[in-house]
């Protein structure tokens, strides 16, 4: 069976102690550690919490990756207020590259985006590449990829299963070997349509994971 990937954004969301408890309640994903298969599940906090969710994880061995929301496109230096891959990689597993919300609210564009998959490349973090839709421009050296139609972020309208799997396949074909998530208003009730289709690797989880037993259901159900 091949890997699914079923990813968290957490957001701008979560105080110190509001990931505590989120962490203390997603604990129970233990309980179902041998019915994951071969799922990969990446949480992916704010900065501030990294430490937190590193040390949880480890401390009561959760089946859980980390993931950054977001790297500086600087290397280390004289970057006040950037934080870099290579601090990230103590953390961290994954990085999310190219979301929307950075895309429209902070103005990346393709330079900047290709300099932060390159430097995630160069420190040994996997980013997890966020495409629009089937004609934005992947930087080399990305396999993973999560298709985020913009009217579907957040708005409980996501995309239909059969025209995510269209657009799959469709980038595929620049690439056989990427994998393409689907992110966009999943939840628990409609996860399984689209893991269950064919060129879908998995899913990318935003509102709908802020809540720690719907993201524990949402990982079960997909
Ligand atoms: P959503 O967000 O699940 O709340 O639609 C997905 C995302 O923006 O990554």
């Amino acid at each position: 069976m091949d890997r699914v990937f079923i990813v968290s954004n957490l957001k701008s969301y979560k105080t110190e102690s509001e990931a505590r408890e989120w962490l203390e309640s997603f604990k129970k994903i233990q309980q179902f550690q041998k019915g994951l298969g071969d799922k990969e599940i990446i949480v992916c906090p704010s900065f501030t919490t990294l430490f937190l969710f590193k040390a949880f994880i480890k401390e009561n061995n959760l089946p859980v990756k980390i993931g950054a929301q977001n790297i500086s496109p600087f290397d280390e230096g004289a970057y006040t207020g950037e934080v870099n891959a290579k601090q990230v990689r103590d953390f961290a597993d994954y990085v999310l590259i190219g979301h929307s919300e950075r895309r429209t609210n902070f103005g990346e564009k393709e330079d900047v985006l290709t300099k932060k998959v390159d430097l995630s490349l160069k420190y040994g973090l996997i980013p997890i590449f966020l495409i629009q839709d089937e004609n934005t421009a992947v930087p080399k050296g990305v396999e993973l990829i999560a298709y985020e139609p913009v009217f579907a972020i957040g708005s409980g309208n996501p995309d239909t299963p059969e025209s995510a799997n269209s657009v799959a396949s469709f980038v595929k074909l620049k690439n056989k070997d990427y994998k393409i998530l689907y992110g966009g208003s999943v939840t628990f009730d409609n996860v399984r349509a689209f893991t269950g289709k064919s060129e879908i690797s998995g899913v990318l989880v935003g509102g709908a994971s802020l809540n720690p037993d719907d993201f524990i259901q949402i990982i079960q159900n997909a």
